[in-house]
């Protein structure tokens, strides 16, 4: 007899299923997880697995990929998974990918910003990335790696240096803040959650995340206090120090995070297959301001990144958010391209 547990867990699994992810054939799309023993890449991997878009799973790390390969690989899902461990089988890893997922690097502990991981993470981006442009310069990217406000543009820095940069494939993943913003909003408005959508826009680091509860949708039952807009903004802002604190020195957001990242990569697959309307919020080369990347609604297509939406109608809190963040995110995004430049 399966517990209470099981059947809701068996439930909510097979509702995720049927609203993100289609059934039937499409096309073979190798997809490649880089830091996938690692604690975001693992549960990633697992997600991967069970998408059914995906007909090649490649899972690189440093070292322990060999068990997470074979532990994935016994779920009964379309994927081929393949495990490569160690620099010289990283070409092999990536060679004829669709789509990169990047949440390599070490995770924040207590006390710690997104930016105090630069110095290590910034390296280890590089070098992945420099290795994408070798081994599979057509193949999307999405970066989950930490600060994302810098590491896309180091990214984008390593493309051009190898002549292989497409503004249309590079992609900063701040799901995660649109997971977040659509759960506290849905617990504070008293509104089911799986209808919410809240756009987050900015950047990906404290104030930097700028959601639009304003355009949030569906509105509540009875009117948001400024008090609860301000609440809610900040909670969304410092959802992943919550989790930081909450782990006390063993890591950061892993699953959520993991979720945040299988939601993105299938919006990504659907459209490639060219699924029509495929809209998400995402961190890209951008004009919607005067910084050079900046997160917003994109909508995904064949080649990738089809156009980047607007902000849409902002209210005076949300105004003076976006004023603010642009210090903050604009050097961070120079951080990112003097590193780039300099090593
Ligand atoms: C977070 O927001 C890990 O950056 C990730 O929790």
């Amino acid at each position: 007899m399966r517990s209470a547990m099981q059947r809701a867990v068996g439930t909510a699994l097979r509702r995720a299923s049927s609203r993100n992810y289609s059934s039937g054939t499409t096309p073979p799309r190798k997809v490649v997880v880089l830091g996938a023993a690692g604690g975001i890449g693992q549960p990633l991997s697992l997600l991967m697995k069970l998408n059914p878009y995906v007909s090649q799973l490649s899972l690189y790390d440093i070292a322990g990929t060999p068990g997470v390969a074979a532990d994935v690989s016994h779920v009964n899902t379309r994927a081929e998974v393949a495990g490569y461990m160690g620099e010289e089988q990283l070409g092999k890893a990536l060679e004829n990918a669709d789509l990169v997922i990047i949440p390599a690097g070490v995770p924040r502990k207590p006390g710690m910003t997104r930016d105090d991981l630069f110095n290590i993470n910034a390296g280890i981006v590089k070098n992945l990335c420099t290795a994408i442009a070798k081994y599979c310069p057509g193949a999307l990217v999405n970066m989950i790696s930490n600060p994302v406000n810098s590491t896309v543009p180091i990214a984008s820095e390593v493309f051009k240096k190898a002549g292989t940069y497409d503004e249309k494939k590079l992609f900063g993943v701040t799901t995660l803040d649109v997971v977040r913003a659509k759960t506290f909003y849905a617990g504070k408005a008293g509104v089911p959650v799986e209808g919410v959508d809240v756009p987050v826009v900015g950047g990906h680091a404290g104030i930097t995340i700028l959601p639009l509860f304003s355009q949030a949708t569906p509105k509540a039952n009875s009117t948001l206090s400024e008090e609860d807009i301000k609440a809610l903004t900040k909670r969304t802002q410092d959802g992943g120090t919550e989790v930081v604190e909450a782990k006390a020195g063993k890591g950061s957001a892993t699953l959520s995070m993991a979720y945040a990242g299988a939601l993105f990569a299938n919006a990504c697959l659907k459209g490639l297959n060219g699924e029509p309307n495929v809209v998400e919020c995402s961190y890209v080369q951008s004009t919607v301001t005067e910084l050079p990347f900046f997160a917003s609604k994109v909508r995904l297509g064949k080649n990738g990144l089809e156009e980047v939406l607007g902000l849409g109608s902002l209210s005076e809190f949300e105004q003076q958010g976006l004023e603010s963040l642009k210090p903050e995110l604009k050097a961070s995004i120079e951080k990112g391209i003097k590193f780039a430049s300099e090593n």
